[in-house]
């Protein structure tokens, strides 16, 4: 079957490699469509935190079940399906509490043992396996993964007032935890982002306030938006040397600053701000399996992210899906990849 594999910096080649063989545990799924994600560019560009080329891409899949392992229960040939992809040791400390996402001894697609889903089939244990509802298309299926990522973001947040939450960076992950913060009752959302088309997607899915750094101070407007007090909530879904600052700058007294942007080079941080007005700092790393089952639900229950997809293409041309998101030639927020059309 065929597989796309980043094999250097910037440089993503078709392979052809064997057709997973399932264990007991697991389905074997004919891969409909995979999306191409933040992290997946990480990996293209060489700045991803522990994956070195040569790897498969992707993690984003919706497909089709064709082959079930002989001690799956829940699922049978012919089902329409998502995956949760990440799997646990099961007995790390972490797993113990259900924080798969920190598990010591993770496996995901494209490490070893499991690989990516940019290929013609993918195999997956059948507790990581969640049903695409029906009349809910392959495509929708492919986004319950990065709005999974921005439903724990907002999980995370431990400050109990919902007035303004600040989201910098509108690329998927950007766009996805708005939609999160719209659902979980925020009642202003600022968004920031450098490219105009994002920045307009933005305010289609409800924005408050939309704002480009490279054209206006988006600390001020900020402050001046909220009267002074400054958000209740900042989350970082972009990299730049000065986003976490602007984060810092724009939060409020006892506020807290998320960071959910993959940030894998040093960048200077001004950590006066958040002694000065005590604001916390935290991390949100992919999701709980309680994060993708609510993201299962609401997509199954007919959450419209239609306007999320933005290209569709083939497996062929992951090469070129991955320069679009990279070069921004065109205006883009999810591309997808269509595989076994
Ligand atoms: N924490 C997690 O579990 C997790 C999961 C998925 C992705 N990520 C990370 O989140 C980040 C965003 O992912 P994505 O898929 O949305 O990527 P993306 O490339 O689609 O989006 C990034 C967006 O940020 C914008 N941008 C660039 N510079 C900016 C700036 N200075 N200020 C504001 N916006 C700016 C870009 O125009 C783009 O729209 C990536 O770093 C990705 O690796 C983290
Ligand atoms: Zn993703
Ligand atoms: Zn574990």
């Amino acid at each position: 079957m065929k597989a796309a594999f980043v094999v250097d910096t910037n440089k993503v080649e078709i392979q052809d490699i064997d057709v997973p063989v399932i264990g007991n545990d697991e389905v074997l799924i004919k891969v409909k469509n995979v999306g191409v994600c933040g992290s997946d560019l990480h990996l293209f560009k060489g700045t991803h935190a522990f994956r070195k080329p040569p790897v498969i891409l992707g993690h984003e899949i919706a497909g089709e079940i064709v082959e079930i392992g002989k001690d799956v229960t829940k699922f049978k040939i012919g089902d329409r399906v998502t995956v949760e992809p990440h799997i646990g040791c099961g007995e790390c400390e972490f797993c113990q509490k259900d924080l798969v996402n920190l598990c010591l001894n993770k496996k995901a697609p494209g490490t070893p043992g499991w690989i990516g889903t940019f290929a013609e089939y993918f195999n997956a244990p059948e507790k990581t396996v969640y049903k695409i509802a029906d009349g809910i298309s392959y495509e929708m299926g492919t986004l319950v993964e990065p709005l999974a990522v921005a439903i724990h973001a907002i999980d995370r947040i431990t400050v109990p007032e919902k007035d303004t939450i600040a989201i910098l960076g509108s690329g998927t992950i950007g766009l996805l935890t708005l939609v999160a913060a719209r659902e979980a009752g925020y009642k202003n959302i600022i968004c920031t982002d450098t490219q105009q088309f994002n920045l307009d997607m933005a305010m289609e899915q409800g924005a408050t306030l939309a704002l480009n750094p490279l054209e206006e101070d988006v600390v001020a407007k900020v402050l001046e938006f909220t009267e002074g007090r400054g958000v209740d909530v900042a989350l970082v879904c972009a990299g730049s040397k000065v986003i976490v600052d602007q984060a810092s700058s724009m939060t409020r007294r006892r506020g807290e600053v998320g960071i959910v942007a993959m940030i894998t080079e040093q960048i200077p941080v001004n950590t006066y701000n958040f002694v000065f007005n005590e604001i916390s700092l935290f991390g949100a790393m992919t999701y709980e399996t309680k994060d993708f089952a609510k993201a299962s639900k609401m997509i199954n229950n007919g959450l419209d992210l239609n306007a999320f997809v933005t290209q569709r293409m083939d497996l062929d041309e992951s090469q070129q899906a991955l320069d679009v998101l990279d070069q921004k030639t065109e205006n883009v927020v999810k591309v997808l990849i269509e595989v076994n059309k």
